[in-house]
């Protein structure tokens, strides 16, 4: 086992809990059946956690290092980890039947991660995901640059929302008829690091990098934050082709964003509201308090731009590989089935794809729901949408396909194996919408 290489591995407990460090062994997480208390009950909701913390622990390793994982399955029922976004070799990609077997109850599995890629990242299981994620299973991952750039502060915001009832459990029905029919199960508490309208304090003058993590199995956010001004630093993961304002973004389930915030420094006292104002109704999500302290300084440096990553102009004689049409259909496991093709997941139209070659793909929404299309081991770039050039200023893994649209993307295929390509909506995804891309050496 290469531990030596592991340097940095690290647990937060809580939005600003102790730090514990760990070197030289591999980092435990065990799923199991535990306890959480939101504020709104008497009594503790029962939830599925990653070692009994709700959102499970803050993973951080530095890039070019390996991370050793030791997932232990305390469930009842078989389950898997997936490191979303992260280029890993495919053996520790997660995928039950596709990378590995089910982890069985009582077992483990050893990830062994080589970390590639600097970012924000997420880990979640890939077994009765619609459920397992629901009930609590899920963490942020957070891969170091080389060399750190000097922020005042780094937040990261995992945001979810829970369908809960009147007594504070959770809604125990999944993959209803009515989830299926729409665009998933949506629930009715927001939280950011499981909390319910957190308030986050920071100084005058800081600048602060706020990293926004989509965890939710099916709502999509499109986070505002009232008075300030903000920068899109980094998207799913990657830092942008080019820097670009903070208006709009809208973060399907899978997404992250990286946002450089300036406080001003005559801010102290006041509270900037984050609000979501995806659907017609804006909510509350949380809020930044400035405190009454003298001014930091604020510092100053331009963060990292990629021109030169997956550049649109690679694709622009590449022919199209594969459509996929995504639609539903009757049938399937619930009745109801989401297909990529006609064909229900794991009867899937699969690609196979060379190493090395820029390939373009189209995701071609027949139906009138919502589909975030996710591609596992790669990041690409949207180049057309309806088949009019609609190139975008950084590359993504997930991309929110709208009703009876066709988005294009392209992508070189760098990592050997086969890649679940999937709806991020999780009921979708469970109803069949999943297929593979394999890569051949
Ligand atoms: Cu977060 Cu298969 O994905
Ligand atoms: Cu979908």
């Amino acid at each position: 086992m290469n531990t030596a290489r592991m340097i940095i591995v690290s647990l937060i407990l809580g939005l600003f809990g102790q730090l514990y460090a760990y070197a030289g062994q591999p980092l435990k997480l065990e799923a199991k059946e535990g306890f959480y208390q939101f504020p709104f009950f008497e009594t503790k909701t029962p939830v599925w956690s990653y070692n009994d913390q709700i959102p499970g622990p803050l993973i951080h390793g530095k890039v070019g290092t390996t991370l050793v994982i030791d997932f232990v399955n305390g469930l009842k029922e078989p389950s898997s980890i997936h490191w979303h976004g992260l280029r890993i070799e495919n053996a520790m990609d997660g995928v039950p039947g596709v990378t590995q077997d089910p982890v069985e109850p009582g077992e483990n599995f050893i990830y062994r991660l080589k970390l590639e890629d600097a970012g924000t990242f997420w880990y979640h299981p890939h077994f009765n995901s619609s459920e397992q994620l629901e009930r609590g299973l899920k963490g942020v991952f957070i891969v170091e640059e080389a060399e750190r750039q000097p922020w005042s502060r780094d937040l990261i915001w995992l945001m979810d929302d829970w369908l809960l009832q009147k007594d504070g459990k959770i809604y125990p029905q999944f993959n209803t008829g009515r989830d299926l029919m729409h665009d998933g199960r949506w629930g009715n508490v927001p939280t950011i690091n499981g909390q319910f309208r957190p308030e986050f304090t920071v100084k005058p003058g800081e600048r602060i990098r706020l990293r926004l993590i989509n965890g939710a199995n099916a709502r999509i956010f499109s986070p505002h934050i009232e008075g300030l001004s903000a920068d899109v630093i980094a998207v799913d993961g990657r830092p942008v082709t080019q820097i670009f304002p903070f208006d709009g973004f809208v973060l399907s389930p899978g997404n992250r964003i990286d946002l450089d915030i300036r406080i001003p420094e005559n801010a102290g006292g006041e509270i900037f509201a984050v609000e979501d104002r995806f659907t017609r109704k804006a909510f509350q999500l949380a809020s930044l308090k400035v405190d009454r302290s003298e001014p930091v300084d604020s510092p100053k440096f331009s963060p990292a731009t990629e021109e030169n990553f997956i550049p649109a102009q690679m694709f622009e004689k590449v022919k199209v590989e594969k459509i996929w049409d995504l639609n539903a259909i009757r049938g399937g496991k619930f009745g109801i089935g989401w297909t990529m093709n006609q064909k229900l997941w794991p009867d899937a139209d699969k690609v196979d794809v060379p190493l090395g070659v820029p390939r373009k793909i189209i995701f071609k929404n027949s139906s009138s729901r919502l589909h975030p299309m996710h591609i596992h081991g790669v990041f690409f770039r949207v180049l057309e949408r309806n088949e009019m050039e609609s190139i975008e200023k950084f590359t993504r893994d997930t991309v929110l396909v709208g009703p009876r649209e066709s988005v294009t993307i392209g992508f070189v295929p760098e990592h050997p194996g086969i890649w679940l390509t999937h709806c991020h909506i999780q009921e979708h995804a469970e109803a069949g919408m999943m297929t593979t891309i394999e890569v051949k050496n």
